[in-house]
């Protein structure tokens, strides 16, 4: 299918109106606001009538000499009382640059990392819990709030499993926190990515366990602590008020990028997340027990088909063969959900539910091996429906590319009213360049789904050099909005050279923050 084909939410008219060039010079009414054009400025601009303000920046200090951790991305706001103006809001940080962090680069000859570099890498990766209030029209964080909590790459986490992982059923710490979830009985669902650069991965030759090493130096641990890497790429569920933290792996274990979650009636779950990797699967897991997370079944997308696919051990005589136990099956969910048949997608990144129609959109950022340079947005509607429902139907909602103005698109947001949010994530590498230089820096977009202006993509932010805007979430208050930005600065190769200045352009490193958008036009979309 070629990406005009894509197209099919668009329309012909809206599909041959350049949405690059056009929004300087269309007419206002053409558009829900004026969009802003695409931007290679090292700044987080916005669209007029929205306003910014840093919330907290990496590094920041917080209470017990703790900082905030680095990279920070998946933001969720879990309300404190009725007026939407106290909250805790939970923070994924992704990962690190060395550079900032300890003043090395890897690709410096001499680059060679000491234990005490990679604890203190270790003390900023994870998440944080942030108590949040506004006041006077501003939020702040509560640093010395009893809620206030790091949960580090340092922290013990409880893993929940039919049986012991290596030995033991305790992992050390988080790591590659992209995005995540919430739950109804208030806890926060945080995933891990592409753990593979910490702790390495393992493969299974004739039955024989081995362990590969990423050549990502600047990233890996494994030389300083041996832990096995089994213990990550699951899906991490923190409780904010008992302070406890745990691995589920009956979601199992791969790149997760969220865990998006739909309620039942009887109080139980589905969750739905995307293996972001270029020809990986998506995922549903339906949960056994209400207010639980700890078991369940898990399924895998058949997308041709329209069909989910158990990948419980004991029903599938195929798996049976393949893995010993169901713990074995869940480590290597990938092989298992090849062996059923499960559709390789094209990155599948972030999932959000309509708020209203309760069709579930699922972010496919791109692949570049298969000439789908700038991604779409996969819309899948259950049967009836019903989410647990073993049929489905699988269209595509809008694809990126000049047409619609965005490329790779990869979180996602619903506001109330169900009108789309999208973050975008060109790669560093490739942002500025080629096939990806219209598209300037990377940025923040909002989609109508309904009216004149319905699947028109309005660019709201165009972030700092080298950044990723991400981690959107909307507060109670019904005027806020939070973002994150990820990476400014990230190919800086010296401390002298360096690409970005923001937020504070002061010649020191920038800093990945989190902030409040806001403002008289986000405040009317809301409304
Ligand atoms: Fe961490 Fe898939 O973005
Ligand atoms: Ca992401
Ligand atoms: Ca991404």
């Amino acid at each position: 299918m070629t990406r005009r084909e894509f197209i099919i939410f668009m329309g012909a008219s809206a599909a041959s109106h350049s949405f690059l060039s056009g929004c300087q010079s269309s007419a206002k009414n053409q558009w829900v606001f004026q969009p802003i054009p695409a931007s290679d400025k090292d700044d987080l601009i916005l669209a007029e009538g929205f306003t910014k303000q840093i919330l907290i920046s990496e590094m920041d200090p917080l209470k017990n000499d703790e900082l905030f951790g680095t990279n920070n991305d998946y933001t969720s706001f879990m309300p404190l009382d009725s007026s939407g103006t106290e909250a805790l809001l939970w923070v994924n940080h992704e990962y690190f640059n060395p550079l900032f962090v300890t003043g090395f680069h890897p690709s410096n000859k001499n680059f060679k990392r000491t234990k005490e570099q990679v604890d203190k890498e270790q003390s900023l990766m994870g998440g944080s819990v942030l108590h949040i209030r506004k006041t006077k029209g501003q939020w702040v964080v509560d640093t010395q709030s009893s809620y206030t909590q790091r949960y580090s790459a340092q922290r013990s986490f409880e893993l929940i499993a039919p049986r012991k992982i290596q030995g033991t059923n305790k992992a050390v710490g988080m790591v590659a926190n992209c995005a995540g979830g919430q739950t109804p009985w208030g806890t926060f669902l945080s995933c891990e990515e592409n753990f593979d650069n910490f702790y390495g991965n393992v493969v299974f030759k004739d039955g024989q366990r081995q362990v590969v090493r990423k050549r990502k130096k600047e990233s890996m641990w494994l030389d300083f602590y041996n832990h096995p890497s089994e213990h990550y790429g699951w899906v991490c569920e923190i409780d904010p008020k008992k302070k406890t933290a745990k691995k589920l792996t009956a979601l199992g274990r791969f790149a997760h990028e969220s865990a998006t979650v739909h309620p039942l009636p009887d109080g139980r779950v589905v969750v739905y997340s995307g293996d972001d990797k270029a020809d990986q699967c998506l995922y549903r897991f339906i949960s056994e027990k209400p207010n639980s997370l700890e078991t369940g079944e898990l399924f895998v997308a058949d997308i041709e088909n329209g069909k989910w696919i158990s990948l419980d051990r004991e029903s599938q005589p195929r798996l049976q063969k393949a893995f010993t136990d169901q713990t074995e099956l869940l480590i290597r969910c990938r092989e298992a959900a090849k062996i059923v048949g499960g559709t390789p997608l094209d990155r599948p990144e972030d999932v959000e539910i309509h708020p209203k129609s309760g069709e579930v959109f699922v972010a496919l950022t791109n692949n570049k091996k298969r000439g789908n340079l700038h991604g779409s947005i996969l819309k899948i509607a259950p049967k009836d429906g019903d989410h647990t429902a073993e049929h489905f139907s699988a269209s595509t909602f809008i694809a990126g590319g000049e047409e619609t103005g965005f490329s790779c698109p990869d979180n996602l947001a619903f506001d109330k009213k169900g009108n789309l949010w999208i973050c975008c994530d060109v790669s560093t590498g490739s942002m500025n360049k080629g096939e990806y230089a219209p598209f300037k820096n990377n940025g923040l977009f909002y989609v109508p789904l309904t009216g004149p202006h319905a699947g028109k993509a309005h660019r709201v932010a165009s972030g700092p050099t080298d950044s990723e805007l991400t981690g959107l979430s909307f507060a109670d208050d019904g005027e806020t909005l939070f973002l994150s930005v990820q990476h400014p600065g990230e190919s800086s190769k010296s401390l002298n050279q360096l690409t970005s200045g923001w937020p504070e352009f002061n010649g020191k490193p920038p800093k990945s923050s989190v902030v409040v958008l806001s403002g008289p036009t986000l405040k009317q979309l809301l409304a």
